[in-house]
């Protein structure tokens, strides 16, 4: 998928999922990256195909692929939407290679703290369960409601998703629950509903429930682009970054 002469090189990884392809759709709006490598699992139905035949797009030129060492060689940039099982093995394989790697993917084990500290010593990671803009704020606006109500309020968060979402409470619903504990100094406790039907692309809502009182934050994605436009932006933001772990917050941070 071409882009502007001198364009940054994007390994999508993950990428014949609902995710990648949105990902992969959007790459028009960028023209200054361009897609270098596909990556799919050994046992991906459309290895070989060009990556972008199941979006319906142009031809890329680019053939899936299962061989993410070569794929990661020449790429300037590695963006992670695979699975919770996959994404362990491919984030010291981009810390090897010395490419920013963004990591959508979510329901994410505990042993990925360690695998990702290691790897943040070499490379600048973007562990970003969602990465709409939206959610990133909607995090910020938690924390401020936590630290201002205190314990004296119950936080519910609910997170609707459909049917084929593999993890409940999805890893978004656990940033803002953890977000809102942190925020009240671990103090009290943060109940989850997750209900998986339909069609729903991706809602979160966070409820302080307190004596007479309730203040409700909500965030809905309506299509799937969202997230795959906030990933390729964040993916160029993450270029400029050293060495380390970030969320989606630190972009505003930084702003
Ligand atoms: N950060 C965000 O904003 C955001 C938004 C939505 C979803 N997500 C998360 O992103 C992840 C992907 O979601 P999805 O809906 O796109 O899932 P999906 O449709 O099931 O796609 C999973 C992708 O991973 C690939 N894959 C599986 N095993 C692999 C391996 N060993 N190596 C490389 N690729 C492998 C699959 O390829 P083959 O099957 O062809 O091998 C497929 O392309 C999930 O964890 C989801 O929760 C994040």
């Amino acid at each position: 998928m071409s882009g502007v002469a001198g364009a940054i090189e994007v390994a999508i990884l993950g990428a014949t999922g609902r995710m990648g392809q949105s990902v992969l759709r959007l790459f028009p709006e960028f023209p200054q990256l361009r897609l270098h490598a596909a990556v799919v699992s050994s046992e991906s139905r459309s290895l070989g195909h060009d990556a972008c035949e199941l979006t319906g797009m142009t031809p890329t030129g680019i053939a899936l692929t299962a061989d993410l060492d070569r794929a990661l060689r020449g790429a300037a940039l590695a963006m992670d939407f695979s699975t919770a099982a996959a994404a362990p093995r491919h984030v010291p394989m981009c810390a090897e290679a010395g490419i920013p790697l963004l990591i959508g993917t979510t329901g994410l084990g505990p042993d990925m703290t360690a695998i990702l500290t290691q790897a943040s010593e070499r490379i600048a990671v973007l562990v970003a369960a969602n990465t709409s803009l939206g959610a990133a704020v909607l995090e910020t606006l938690v924390r401020c409601a936590a630290v201002a109500l205190g314990t004296g309020f119950d936080i519910h968060v609910q997170d609707p998703h459909h049917r084929n979402k593999k993890d409940a409470p999805s890893g978004t619903a656990l940033a803002l629950g953890r977000a809102a504990t942190e925020a009240r100094g671990g103090n009290g406790g943060v109940e989850y509903r997750s209900v998986r039907a339909g069609e729903v692309v991706g809602e979160h809502e966070v409820e302080f429930l307190g004596q007479g009182e309730r203040l409700r934050l909500d965030h809905a994605v309506a299509d799937r682009a969202v997230f795959a436009r906030g990933a390729l932006q964040a993916g160029l933001w993450l270029l400029g970054q050293n060495p380390g772990i970030y969320r989606m917050a630190d972009i505003f941070n930084e702003k």
